[in-house]
């Protein structure tokens, strides 16, 4: 099994990367924002409790997607490797996976981090409100919140894995085409 973290702020494209990636390399994408929207549409008690705060760009407890994540890796064996997208968001997120993967044979193989200019997050953002739906890509203000949130309590990831050694970043600016290319090339040096 080979894992990798897809990683960047909010708008950086993890999601748009991470389907095409999964397909190619046979990998399981596994995106905790993914997990909680679908919680979301289908009226769970924990999707009304989520909804408050990720309509606010806050982020939602590390137990409760930690949670997620364990039984997904359980129940889904069959593949060459996950693809980790939007988690983990803090650094006891990061300890508790790597307990998880460990515990299981396996360990983080890499980091792909996205460096994309702040007002192009926001451009993208703003260009997707009116297509998704979601409520944390209306306001302005949530999205910048977010793209806080992700410097305060994401960023600092960056360092604990440069210290293992999987630090890979990637220049997340350009066509989804390119920024493709890029990411194919980095992973092919560990599969
Ligand atoms: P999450 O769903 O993970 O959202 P996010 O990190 O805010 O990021 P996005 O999904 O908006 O962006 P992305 O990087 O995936 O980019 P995308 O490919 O979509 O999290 C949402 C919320 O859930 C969080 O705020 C938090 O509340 C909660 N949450 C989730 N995980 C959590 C966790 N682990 N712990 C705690 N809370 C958690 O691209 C964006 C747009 O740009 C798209 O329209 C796309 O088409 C376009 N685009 C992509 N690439 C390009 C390109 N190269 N050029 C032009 N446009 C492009
Ligand atoms: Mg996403």
């Amino acid at each position: 099994m080979v894992n990798f973290l897809i990683f960047g702020p909010p708008g950086s494209g993890k999601g748009t990367q991470s389907v095409r990636l999964a397909e190619k390399f046979n990998l399981i994408h596994l995106s905790t924002g993914d997990m909680l929207r679908a919680e979301i549409a289908a009226g769970t008690e924990l999707g009304k409790k989520m909804s408050q705060i990720m309509s606010k760009g806050e982020l939602v407890p590390d137990e409760v997607v930690i949670e997620m994540i364990a039984f997904k890796i359980d129940n889904s064996r069959d593949a060459a490797g996950f693809l980790f997208d939007g988690f983990p968001r803090t650094v006891s997120q990061t300890e508790a996976l790597e307990k998880m993967l460990n515990e299981r044979g396996m360990k983080i193989d890499s980091m792909l981090v996205l460096d994309v200019d702040h007002d192009e997050l926001v451009k993208r953002l703003i260009a997707r409100a009116e297509l998704s739906g979601r409520p944390d890509d209306k306001d302005p203000a949530v999205i910048e919140n977010r793209i806080d949130v992700y410097k305060e309590k994401t960023e600092p990831i960056i360092e604990y894995c440069s210290k293992r050694g999987i630090y890979q970043p990637v220049n997340g600016m350009g066509t989804i085409e390119d920024i493709f290319g890029r990411l194919t090339g980095y992973m092919k040096e560990i599969i």
